[in-house]
C-alpha cells in the first residue's frame, strides 16, 4: 500500500504544492519560494465542497435539477466597496482584503463593520490591535459603536468555535497571518499556518451561511505567506493600494466569484476615516490654470465607468547611442510600437530624442485606447506647444496609422463633457449619433488628420 504523503511544498509566490522539495517552483520559475505544509485532517479541497447543498461525496444531480437559491447580497454601506464586490456581500462568501501595511484596511473593515452591525449580527476579531485601541479609533472616528461585537484572539480554534456559537452574519478576522492552528507547529504566518487557518475558518464560513472578511498583509516583496496561497481557496479577492503615498486609496477585486473583475473603487484617507471619493475623475484632473506642453486628458475605461485621467509626454534630446523610452503607468513596447506609427504615418521622427509618458495619479492604464492621447502627448512636447486646456482625447491606433474606435465611446464623451471639456478629438466610430450638449467632436479616421485637428 502507497505510504500517506504527511507533508507537501507549497510555492509562497503561486501556491502550487509539491511532493519534495526543489529550488525552483516548476509553475512559476520562483526561487527559494518553498516551504513545508503538514497535511492535516483538513485538505483544502473539503473547505470548497462543504456548504454546497446536493454536492455531497459520490451523488451525480444534472445541473437543472440543482435548486437554486436566491444569492442574497448585503450592501456594505460603502457604494464604491458594493461595486467592487460586485453588487454587496453575498451570504457565505469569503473575501480576502489584502494590502500593504498602512494601507487602511482595519480602518476600512471597521468602518463597515460598524455601519453593518446595525442591520445584522457583527463580529470583529482582532489579532493585532487590542480591543481598547479599536474601541478608540472608532469612537475617534464618530462610528456608532453600541452593536458590534470585538473578540482578540489568535487561536483558529477559538475563532471558529465562538463563531459557531454566536452565529454572526458577517464576521471579520484581521488578520489571517497572525492566526495559529494547534495541531501546525510551525509559526504564525508561515505557509502551513495561514492555509490551514483559512481553511478552517472558510469551511466554517461556507457551512454557516456566514460572511467571512480575511485581512492579509502583502509585503512589497511579496514574499511573505500570504494572501498569494489562500486565493484558490477565496471566492473574492480584493486589494487595497496606495499610489505614490498619496492619501487616495484605490480598492480593486482580483478574483471575483460573484461579480466582474477589474472593478476599481477609490477612497481617500482622512483625519476620519476612509472616505468614498464618488468623483474619481476630479481627483485624476487636478492640473494648474496653466497647461504645459506634452499634457493631455483622455478617458480610459475602469471596470464599468470612464474615468479621465491626465498622461504626460517629455521627449527630449538625448545623448545616448540607444534613446531612452520610459513609460509609468502604461505598456512599455505599446509606446515603442506607437512612436513608430509616429514616424510612418505622421511623419514625425523622434528617433534621437528620449521620450518619456507618465500616467498622472498612479493610475495604470491596460487598454489601447490611451494610444492617441499618446501620441498627441508627445508631438506636443516634441514641438514645445502646449494643447488646448478644453481638449480630450481617447482612441487606439492601428499599425497602417489608422484610428480605430474603442467600447463605449458615448459614455466616455459623457464624462468628459460633465468635467467641463469641451472639444474632443475621438476615432470617427466613436461619433454619437445624438449631439453631446456643449462638446465640439472631432472625429479623425487617421493619425494625419488627428495632428492637423490639434492645433
Ligand atoms: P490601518 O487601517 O491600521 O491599516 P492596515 O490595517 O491596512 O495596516 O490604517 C493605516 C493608516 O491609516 C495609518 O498609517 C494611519 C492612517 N489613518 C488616517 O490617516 N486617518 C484615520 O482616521 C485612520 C483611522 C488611519
Ligand atoms: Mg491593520
Amino acid at each position: 500500500m502507497a505510504k500517506k504523503r504527511t507533508s507537501a511544498y507549497v510555492c509562497n509566490d503561486c501556491g502550487a504544492d509539491f511532493g519534495k522539495w526543489q529550488g525552483q517552483c516548476s509553475e512559476c520559475s520562483a526561487w527559494n519560494t518553498l516551504s513545508e505544509v503538514r497535511l492535516g485532517v483538513t485538505r483544502p479541497g473539503a473547505a470548497g465542497r462543504a456548504g454546497f447543498a446536493g454536492a455531497v461525496d459520490g451523488q451525480v444531480a444534472k445541473l437543472a435539477d440543482i435548486a437554486l437559491q436566491e444569492q442574497a447580497r448585503i450592501p456594505t454601506g460603502f457604494g464604491e466597496l458594493d461595486l467592487v464586490l460586485g453588487g454587496g456581500l453575498v451570504e457565505g462568501s469569503c473575501v480576502l482584503v489584502g494590502g500593504e501595511p498602512g494601507a487602511g484596511k482595519s480602518t476600512l473593515l471597521l468602518q463597515t463593520l460598524c455601519g453593518l452591525a446595525d442591520r445584522v449580527d457583527a463580529l470583529y476579531v482582532t489579532g493585532e490591535e487590542s480591543p481598547r485601541q479599536i474601541a478608540m479609533r472608532a469612537r475617534r472616528l464618530g462610528l456608532p459603536v453600541d452593536k458590534l461585537d470585538i473578540m482578540a484572539e489568535t487561536s483558529t480554534e477559538t475563532i471558529c468555535a465562538t463563531a459557531q456559537a454566536r452565529a454572526p452574519k458577517v464576521m471579520v478576522v484581521d488578520s489571517i497571518q497572525v492566526l495559529h492552528c494547534d495541531d501546525i507547529s510551525s509559526a504564525p504566518g508561515s505557509v502551513s499556518q495561514v492555509r490551514e487557518s483559512a481553511a478552517q475558518l472558510i469551511r466554517f464560513a461556507k457551512q454557516s451561511g456566514t460572511i467571512l472578511l480575511l485581512v492579509g498583509h502583502v509585503t512589497k516583496e511579496g514574499s511573505l505567506a500570504g494572501p498569494k496561497v489562500l486565493e484558490h481557496m477565496i471566492d473574492c479577492s480584493l486589494m487595497l493600494e496606495s499610489s505614490h503615498d498619496s492619501r487616495f486609496r484605490t480598492l480593486r477585486s482580483h478574483k471575483n466569484r460573484f461579480g466582474a473583475i477589474n472593478e476599481m473603487g477609490v477612497f481617500a484617507m482622512t483625519d476620519q476615516g476612509l472616505r468614498e471619493v464618488l468623483n474619481p475623475s476630479a481627483i485624476f484632473l487636478q492640473r494648474g490654470e496653466e497647461v504645459a506642453s506634452g499634457s493631455v486628458v483622455m478617458v480610459v475605461w475602469e471596470g464599468t465607468r470612464p474615468l479621465l485621467v491626465e498622461l504626460q509626454a517629455l521627449v527630449d534630446e538625448s545623448n545616448l547611442g540607444n534613446p531612452r523610452r520610459v513609460t509609468l503607468g502604461l505598456d512599455h513596447n505599446r509606446l515603442a510600437m506607437l512612436l513608430a506609427v509616429l514616424h510612418r504615418h505622421g511623419g514625425l521622427m523622434v528617433g534621437d530624442q528620449d521620450v518619456f509618458v507618465n500616467v498622472v495619479g498612479g493610475v495604470k492604464v491596460l487598454e489601447p485606447s490611451a494610444d492617441l492621447a499618446v501620441l498627441l502627448a508627445v508631438v506636443s512636447s516634441f514641438r514645445d506647444r502646449p494643447l488646448p486646456q478644453n481638449l480630450v482625447t481617447f482612441g487606439e491606433i492601428g499599425l497602417a496609422g489608422e484610428i480605430r474606435p474603442v467600447p463605449s465611446g458615448q459614455e466616455r464623451l459623457r464624462e468628459a463633457a460633465k468635467h467641463g471639456f469641451t472639444r474632443a478629438i475621438v476615432p470617427a466610430g466613436n461619433v454619437p449619433r445624438q449631439a453631446i450638449e456643449g462638446m465640439e467632436i472631432v472625429p479623425v479616421r487617421k493619425l494625419s488628420e488627428a495632428l492637423e485637428a490639434l492645433y
